[in-house]
């Protein structure tokens, strides 16, 4: 459960510095659930400026360097179906990046297999449930190391 903005930053700083060349999080919610405040801390974790990662408003797709990893960070929100073969987002996986994918549901079938699902749900004003699912064995690998650091 996260009690706040920072909370969910935290995760996502949390996730980054586990994160290895190629992984990808799927970063599911509705509106306002707080993907993209989770996206901020994932590029913070990486050692980029969070207050460049923004919901972009034209853009689909957008690459952060100069971090750790590289960050691509890819909105779909606007996104019709027809637009995503144009978009490039398919090569960012082989990239040696991390993948951070707001809207994963317009992608449908061809989402990455292996990813790290995360889902946030709107339960009060400053408070989101975070649940985290692996999908595959570098994800899960992911997803025990996050429970392990979280001891720490
Ligand atoms: N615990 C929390 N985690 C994430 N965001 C929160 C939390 N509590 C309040 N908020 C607020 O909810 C909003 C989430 O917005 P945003 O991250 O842009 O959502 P999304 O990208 O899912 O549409 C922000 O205004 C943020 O400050
Ligand atoms: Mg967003």
């Amino acid at each position: 459960m996260s009690h706040s903005s920072l909370h969910t930053e935290r995760i996502g700083e949390r996730l980054a510095r586990l994160a290895r060349p190629g992984d990808v999080l799927a970063l599911w919610g509705e509106l306002g659930a707080g993907k993209t405040v989770l996206a901020k801390g994932i590029a913070a974790g990486l050692g980029l400026d969070a207050a460049d990662v923004s919901s972009p408003t034209f853009l689909i797709l957008r690459e952060h360097r100069g971090g750790r990893l590289p960050l691509f960070h890819l909105d779909l929100y606007r996104l019709e179906n027809a637009d995503l073969g144009t978009t490039g987002w398919e090569e960012t996986l082989e990239s040696g990046g991390l993948t951070v994918i707001e809207w994963p549901d317009r992608i449908g079938a061809a989402l990455p297999e292996d990813r790290l699902d995360v889902r946030l749900e709107h339960i009060a004003e400053t408070k989101r449930a975070v649940t985290l699912r692996a999908t595959g064995p570098r994800s899960a690998e992911l997803l025990e190391e996050f429970r392990g650091s979280l001891g720490a």
